[in-house]
């Protein structure tokens, strides 16, 4: 099966289980993505990252852009491609310091040069276009600014269990709840189909960034890694 990851296609999509995204994603992951996120917020005051202006692409329901508002940024930004996902985001998050719209990884609102950091969690793997993604994130960071990414990455090797979770538990439980015949078995195959993380840091240093870590938070597939742009 070819993944159509088209902008249209996978933002309608997200607009179709934007009601439902929270509950399930919190609910596979049995809440560990939370500690993911609060790692990263650890992470960046460990490093000592400025974080003046922070930028969450991808960003859906915003909870990735709740743990970066904690760090106290003086400007912030949200983007996706689904309105109805930020639609979500509007309501769970009032700040006058944040930004919320509309807009695609490979055209950014945004001047060069102008951000310290910014995150895509469970974003990347869905980006149409990665590698122009990649660009132009460089482009608006700051010099030695902050890339951080939170993804779902293909394994190295075979997994029975993460197969099994993806294959059976994961489409049949998401498709009853999310009502979307498609997003679940989408979830499975874009995984499969995506980069192991190797893959993803080699290709982010090719295109400009230096690997400043990479955390394997969960079995060796869901893992945080930490760029910095030359
Ligand atoms: C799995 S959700 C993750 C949402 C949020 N970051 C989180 O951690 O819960 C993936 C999000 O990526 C958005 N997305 C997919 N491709 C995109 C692109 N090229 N540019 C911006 N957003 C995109 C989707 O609309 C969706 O809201």
């Amino acid at each position: 099966m070819r993944l159509n990851k088209s902008k249209e296609r996978i933002g309608k999509m997200f607009d179709e289980i934007a009601g439902r995204y929270d509950f399930l994603n919190h609910f596979f992951t049995a809440n560990l993505d939370k500690r993911w996120r609060k790692k990263i917020i650890k992470q960046i005051e460990y490093f000592n990252f400025p974080y003046e202006t922070v930028v969450d692409m991808a960003s859906g329901t915003g909870d990735m852009m709740a743990a970066l508002l904690k760090l106290g940024p003086k400007k912030a930004y949200s983007f996706d491609i689904s309105e109805k996902m930020l639609d979500v985001q509007r309501v769970k998050i009032k700040d006058d310091r944040l930004k919320i719209q509309k807009a695609d990884s490979e055209n950014i609102p945004l001047e060069d040069n102008s951000v310290n950091i910014l995150t895509v969690a469970f974003g990347v793997r869905n980006f149409e276009n990665l590698e122009k993604s990649i660009l132009e994130v460089k482009r608006v960071l700051k010099p030695k600014g902050t890339f951080i990414v939170l993804e779902m990455f293909s394994m190295e090797k075979r997994n029975i269990f993460f197969e099994f979770y993806f294959t059976r538990i994961m489409p049949l439980f998401g498709k009853l709840v999310s009502r979307s015949s498609y997003a679940y078995d989408y979830l499975h195959n874009s995984v499969m189909k995506f980069k192991t993380v190797k893959e993803f840091a080699d290709l982010a240093e090719k295109n400009g960034f230096t690997l400043r870590k990479s955390e394997n938070n969960f079995m060796k597939f869901v893992y945080t890694v930490y760029l910095e742009k030359k």
